[in-house]
Formats: structure tokens, C-alpha cells, sequence
């Protein structure tokens, strides 16, 4: 009877650890595999959040950015009226999954609501209108999310392209001069004192724009205005960028006492150079096994650069969860397929997740 009883407890006892070993396996996540790196994140939808898409977030990432619901023309569509449905929503779930959320962001030349740089009879308003309307805007916004959101992108690709010059010509810059970036990062401090405060900005790997980020940071940094990291958005590709651009770009940016996030990371089966031309008829879309293989290495080769520089990176967010669903299948040219992400069209690794997380 005895010797039949601890045969039973120990056959629990084997059911029991070889289940959790399994399931732990099973749901061992990119979170996991970085845990004593940085949070690894992800842009999301409120379509996202349920369904497959949603256990594929909670299983692999521990960080979360809103892809578009907390952008300013979204969330504050009329002065006097903010629309909080779904940035709410996503910052939720974020907090029954035990998530960080990254704001996105403050202020942006791109999906601006039509009333911010206009008065009630259609004409551009001045800097201290628009200045008021910026301080309002992230006063209300960032109180909101006081003590749930823990970083902002508080200015996004104030830098031009063009490298005869720093600033971009945009409204904010039309109107303000250069002065609305100091200003948004002073009203985003002021309203959460302990929000880790970004710049954030594309191509930033490619030489000539990373001088130019480097001294419009430099300038910030030097007059005190609360900046606290640089955000590079690494919407790369399999050609882009190389080892040495990246490398010299973390240290360079991070002299500057700066944190460093990798906030949108994506990367591109095509060129940049060809994604800038319309498609054409012998365009091949299909993820070949050499674009497959290119992507791996690229993947591979840049998750080893931040593993390293682990000090100075404190995220590191996937703009988007799989080949599935991708802002770059419209972008530039609408209708080519593209797979820029570390899981396949049905939520499955791709090979450059295993290459990824094998270290
Ligand atoms: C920029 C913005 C993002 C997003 C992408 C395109 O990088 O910062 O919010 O709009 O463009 O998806």
C-alpha cells in the first residue's frame, strides 16, 4: 500500500515538473531571452489585443507602443476635445499584462489634427498660440498617463533630410523657429517629472544624419532642456545599416550622457533606394530563402550590437508583431508584400528569430 502510494506522488511529482518545464519552453518569449538585457517591445493596434495576436504580445513582449492612438491628430482631434477610447484600451492591457508602455508621441509634423496651426477664420496662428496649444496638449495628455506611461517620444523627425541644414521645414518649425522642441520636452517634465523623455528619428544610422541629430541633441543637451534619451526608429532593411554605422551611431549619440531605444524596428526585404520608386511589373514580392537568409544575418548582426551596448540601451520595440500585418506592405509601394518582422504571416518564428535569440 505504502510503496503504491509513493509511486503515485512520484509520478505527480514527474507530471508536475516535466508539464511546467514544457510550458515554461513553450512560452519562453523574446522578454525571456532578454530579460537581463532590456524590455523588448512591440507597436500595437487596439485590433491586436485579442485574438492570436494578442497571446503572441503577452508571450514575447514586455513593453508596448501605441502605433498611431496617441499621436496628436487621433487622440486630440477638435481643441477642446480628446479622444481617449482607445489609447486607454491599450495602456489597460498593458497594465493587467504587466507591460511598460512607450508613448508615442508629443509632437510630430505628421498626423496633426487640421485645427492646431489654424485660428477660428482660417489663418496661421503665431508662436505663442501654437506654443500654448503644444504646452495644453502634452499637459493634458501626459497627466493622464502619469505613472502608467514610463517614456515619451516627445518630438519625432524634427530633423531634416536634406543635409544642407538641420531643422525640417515643418509648421511646428515654420511658425516656432526651433524653440517648440525645447519648449514640448520643459511641458512634458513638468507634467511627469519622472518620464524618461525621448528624441526620436529615423535613417539616424546614415552618417550625415546622425551629425545632424547629434548636434541638435548636443544643443539641447548643453542648454538643459530635459532630454533624456535619443529613440532610433531602425525602420532598416536587409542592406542597411552596416555594423560600423551602428556601432559608431550608439556611441556617438550616447556621449552625449543619452539613453539609447531601437523604437521601431523593422527590417525591410527591399532596399530603401528602390522602396523610393514606383512599383514595377517584374517586382519579385516573394520572400525568397536569399532574402530570408539576408534578413537572418541582418537581424543576427544587430541584436549582437545591442546585447553588447547593453549599458546605454534600455529598449529595444518591433514595430509591429508579424509579416501579417506591416505598415511597409502600403509604404512606399502599395501592394508589394514585405516581411520585415521576426514572425511569419501566421505567427510562427521566422528563422532570424532563432537567430535572434540564440546566444
Ligand atoms: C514614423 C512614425 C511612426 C509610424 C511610422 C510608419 O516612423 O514615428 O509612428 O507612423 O513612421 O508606420
Amino acid at each position: 500500500m505504502r510503496t503504491w502510494h509513493m509511486k503515485k506522488i512520484m509520478l505527480i511529482c514527474i507530471t508536475v515538473f516535466l508539464s511546467t518545464t514544457l510550458f515554461a519552453q513553450e512560452i519562453k518569449g523574446l522578454k525571456d531571452y532578454y530579460a537581463s538585457y532590456f524590455p523588448v517591445g512591440v507597436a500595437v493596434s487596439l485590433r491586436s489585443l485579442s485574438g492570436p495576436d494578442a497571446q503572441l504580445i503577452v508571450q514575447q513582449f514586455n513593453s508596448i507602443t501605441p502605433e498611431n492612438d496617441m499621436k496628436m491628430g487621433p487622440i486630440h482631434p477638435e481643441e477642446n476635445r480628446y479622444n481617449w477610447a482607445r489609447a486607454d484600451s491599450i495602456v489597460n492591457f498593458a497594465q493587467r499584462h504587466g507591460m511598460k508602455v512607450r508613448g508615442h508621441c508629443l509632437c510630430w509634423h505628421e498626423q496633426t489634427p487640421g485645427w492646431l496651426f489654424k485660428d477660428a477664420a482660417g489663418n496661421t496662428v503665431t508662436k505663442e498660440v501654437l506654443l500654448q496649444r503644444l504646452k495644453d496638449h502634452i499637459t493634458t495628455v501626459v497627466n493622464r498617463y502619469k505613472g502608467k506611461v514610463y517614456a515619451w517620444d516627445v518630438v519625432n523627425e524634427a530633423v531634416a533630410d536634406d543635409s544642407s541644414h538641420i531643422y525640417r521645414n515643418s509648421l511646428w518649425y515654420q511658425i516656432c523657429g526651433e524653440d517648440f522642441i525645447a519648449k514640448a520636452f520643459e511641458y512634458a517634465h513638468a507634467a511627469d517629472p519622472n518620464a524618461v523623455l525621448f528624441y526620436n528619428d529615423y535613417n539616424t544610422e546614415r552618417p550625415q544624419k546622425t551629425e545632424r541629430v547629434y548636434q541638435l541633441l548636443k544643443k539641447l543637451v548643453d542648454a538643459k532642456v530635459p532630454v533624456m534619451g535619443v529613440g532610433l526608429q531602425a525602420h532598416w532593411s536587409i542592406y542597411e545599416p552596416t555594423e560600423k554605422e551602428l556601432r559608431s551611431t550608439i556611441e556617438k549619440l550616447s556621449s552625449l550622457g543619452l539613453k539609447i531605444q531601437f523604437t521601431e524596428l523593422d527590417i525591410s526585404v527591399y532596399p530603401w533606394e528602390k522602396n523610393r520608386r514606383a512599383k514595377q511589373a517584374d517586382d519579385n514580392d516573394a520572400f525568397t530563402p536569399e532574402r530570408e537568409q539576408q534578413q537572418l544575418e541582418q537581424y543576427k548582426k544587430v541584436f549582437s550590437i545591442f546585447r553588447e551596448y547593453k549599458n546605454v540601451i534600455t529598449g529595444v520595440t518591433c514595430w509591429g508583431i508579424s509579416d501579417r500585418n506591416t505598415w511597409l506592405d502600403e509604404y512606399p509601394v502599395a501592394g508589394r508584400k514585405n516581411y520585415p518582422m521576426l514572425f511569419d504571416r501566421n505567427g510562427q518564428p521566422k528563422k532570424a528569430f532563432n537567430a535572434v535569440v540564440s546566444f
